[in-house]
């Protein structure tokens, strides 16, 4: 009920999310007398008045006043008041207050499913009148202020907007000498960062366990909070949990079980929200090198150990690439498979799938990855969503530098081609014109998960190889360990990057400049081909051409082959002989029985998309109810739809999605019940 009305109330504001300012409500123009009952229906819907017919009714009679005899004039026009708030996916005004550090305490309560908080901000401001936090689906129960002088009192407190996406602008009154503010919360089954997992659900099955995950906007669901990646904060936490478990944060970590179920957490390093991140189960931690270790559950700790064995010297090599490590410890934590991504780059502490776990090590490049990010995201942050790439494709290039620092590069190039191959179907599936094909993106009133594509992290990296190839990679890396030491600990705009590249290269090639604008600014592919050594795959595609001449027979000469190999095999195959293929590749190589989540799911994606059978379904649904990392689940759950399958889609997903993250299961129920 509530979701439909304030959707209306979205689009009557021009669309303008960011448009409420209460500095609107004081003019006694039309305009401001539309944004005066606007902001009412808001409150109203705000405060739950909204669920009775009558109050359908008055919302809907003030919505024809509204339009019929409040229409502007045209011919006086006010002056346009600037109301863009600095970031379009945060209600918070950094400029008038922010908050600097952050002392948590939380309880964790597995019983009723939910986090108790208390979240003590100390701000900065200069004698402003409010400052302004973001919270999504938050039950806010007090809030004190303490001034200069330690004085407690209580805060009144209202929320203006509210949004289905963003959630709601928490507006908590200060006191010129205000200097920390108080807030006593509880989340609630809604929190969309927050799965809790039942005990059955877990892989010892001993106790339950939470994960959070708070990129993008989610952090607000969890901690009220100014959640915009340009806001940095260090933070102090104490979490209570049940006897027993284990809890990590992107802090400095524990090694061992507390004996009393409390923990105490430091990250004394500034970072943005969306970097917060808690995870409390039944898993222990073993040391790889001097600086790096593994959390996981007791079942995978010692496969996770091995299959991580590099990472100490994946450490090393990023730093004799962009600089110190500026962390401390870089840990990582095997999560449940339920996790909703292949990684996530929580400082100090990289939250990972078990999907990565292969038993041969050839899924480690998502490590360099989420390592990487360590400088390109985490030190050196994205100013909005809007600049995301500056994140992604900052680090899909630095994760490939590495690969190939570590196994050279015609191994680092078949993941190089696989991620390009990836870039041009999107933007052939997304359309060349397609806003969303630009590295900047416009995304007022977007929400920046529908902005999530290859685009940012294989577009993005596909134009730093470009400058690479044409600056020369040692003047570029000389650059690049410039920049992240010119912008650290600070977020960077796309304008920001650009201008520093001009400052870097004054005598940069007009051409590759131009180009470059072109890649940022506009949409699709810009021609250009890198240098990507394709030896591996070459050989790959002559095995495909002979199995041509013999589907049903030809037994392809795998000796070696990696996983990457084989993905190119699994995208490559013709789609018209597949009754002969794939019982010749069952048969002899086991696509359908494998472990590596990668092959199986590009094996299972294959038989949706020619002619799968009944019995073969059961296969999609196993895999569906053992993992629920996003970027496997939602194109399987959307081939069975587009290949005729959707009354079993749905049906697998009834059953699957209590085991899924609110992430997956919001997208999968996007996509099976698309809204109109
Ligand atoms: N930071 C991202 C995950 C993310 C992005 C979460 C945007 C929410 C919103 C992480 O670093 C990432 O990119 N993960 C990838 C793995 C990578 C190897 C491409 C993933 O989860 O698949
Ligand atoms: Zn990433």
């Amino acid at each position: 009920m509530k979701t439909p009305c304030i959707r209306i109330l979205k689009l009557q504001v021009n669309n303008k999310l960011s448009a409420i300012n209460p500095s609107m409500i004081n003019g006694n123009s039309l305009n401001n007398l539309r944004f005066s009952l606007q902001l009412i229906i808001f409150e109203v819907v705000d405060m739950k008045y909204f669920y009775s017919m009558k109050q359908v009714l008055f919302v809907g009679i003030s919505l024809i006043i509204l339009f019929t005899f409040c229409k502007p004039e045209v011919k006086e026009k006010e002056p346009i008041v600037e109301t863009r708030r600095p970031d379009p996916h945060s209600f918070s005004r950094p400029d008038i207050a922010v908050t600097k550090h952050l002392e948590l305490e939380l309880s964790c309560d597995f019983q009723q499913k939910q986090i108790r908080g208390i979240a003590l901000y100390d701000i900065e401001h200069k004698s402003a009148d409010e400052i302004i936090f973001d919270v999504l689906h938050l039950n806010i129960d007090s809030i004190d202020l303490i001034d200069n002088r330690t004085a407690v009192t209580k805060a009144s407190y209202k929320y203006i907007e509210n949004d289905e996406v963003l959630g709601k602008g928490l507006h908590v009154k200060l006191n010129s000498n205000t200097k920390k503010v108080k807030i006593y919360y509880r989340t609630s089954a809604d929190a969309i960062a927050l799965q809790w997992l039942n005990v059955d659900q877990t892989n010892t099955k001993k106790l339950p366990y939470l994960l959070t995950q708070s990129q993008s906007i989610y952090a607000r669901s969890w901690i009220p909070c100014q959640d915009g990646p340009g806001i940095r904060f260090t933070y102090n936490a104490v979490v209570n949990v049940p006897e027993n478990m284990m809890a990590v944060m992107s802090a400095d970590n524990p090694q061992k079980r507390s004996t009393d179920g409390r923990y105490t957490f430091t990250m004394d390093i500034p970072i943005p929200a969306y970097l917060l991140a808690l995870a409390v189960g039944d898993f222990d931690f073993k040391p790889i090198g001097n600086r790096t270790g593994v959390y996981a559950s007791s079942d995978i700790l010692d496969k996770a150990v091995w299959e991580f064995a590099d990472l100490e010297k994946m450490l090393e090599t990023a730093e004799t690439l962009y600089g110190k490590y500026p962390w401390g410890r870089y840990d990582v934590i095997v999560l449940p498979s339920s996790f909703p991504f292949g990684g996530m780059e929580n400082p100090k502490l990289t939250f990972l799938t078990p999907t990565c776990i292969a038993g041969d090590r050839s899924l480690t490049s998502l490590l360099a990855h989420e390592l990487a990010h360590s400088w390109s995201g985490n030190l050196v942050t994205n100013a909005t969503w809007e600049d995301f790439w500056l994140n992604e494709g900052f680090t899909t290039y630095f994760e490939n530098r590495i690969m190939e620092s570590l196994y050279g590069k015609s191994y680092a190039d078949m993941l190089s081609l696989l991620g390009y191959q990836d870039l041009k179907k999107t933007i052939e599936e997304m359309g060349d014109t397609n806003v969303l094909t630009k590295l900047k993106l416009d995304l007022e009133d977007e929400d920046p998960e529908d902005a999530l594509s290859d685009i940012a992290y294989e577009k993005g990296k596909t134009l730093l190889r470009y400058l690479e190839e044409r600056q020369g990679r040692a003047d570029w890396d000389g650059f690049l360990k410039s920049y992240f030491e010119k912008f650290k600990f600070k977020s960077n705009t796309t304008e920001g990057f650009v201008k520093y590249l001009d400052e870097y290269f004054p005598t940069m090639n007009k051409g590759v400049r131009d180009t470059m604008q072109k890649w940022i600014y506009n949409p699709g592919l810009i021609a250009f081909q890198p240098n990507y050594d394709n030896s591996r795959f070459l050989f790959v595609e002559k095995q495909l051409e002979e199995l041509l001449k013999k589907p049903g027979a030809y037994k392809l000469k795998t000796r070696n082959w990696s996983t990457h190999e084989w993905l190119h095999a699994i995208r490559k195959l013709p789609k018209d002989i597949t009754k002969q293929i794939i019982p010749n590749l069952e048969t002899n190589y086991k696509l359908h029985e494998s472990g590596n989540k990668e092959i199986a799911f590009a094996w299972l994606k294959y038989k949706i998309e020619n002619n799968i059978n009944a019995k073969e379904i059961a296969k999609v649904e196993n895999f569906l109810l053992q993992v629920g990392r996003r970027k496997f689940v939602l194109p399987l759950y959307e081939s069975l739809m587009k290949n005729g399958h959707e009354k079993e889609a749905k049906a697998i997903f009834t059953k699957a999605k209590s085991g899924y993250h609110p992430i997956t299961s919001n997208s999968v129920n996007e996509a099976l019940y698309p809204r109109i």
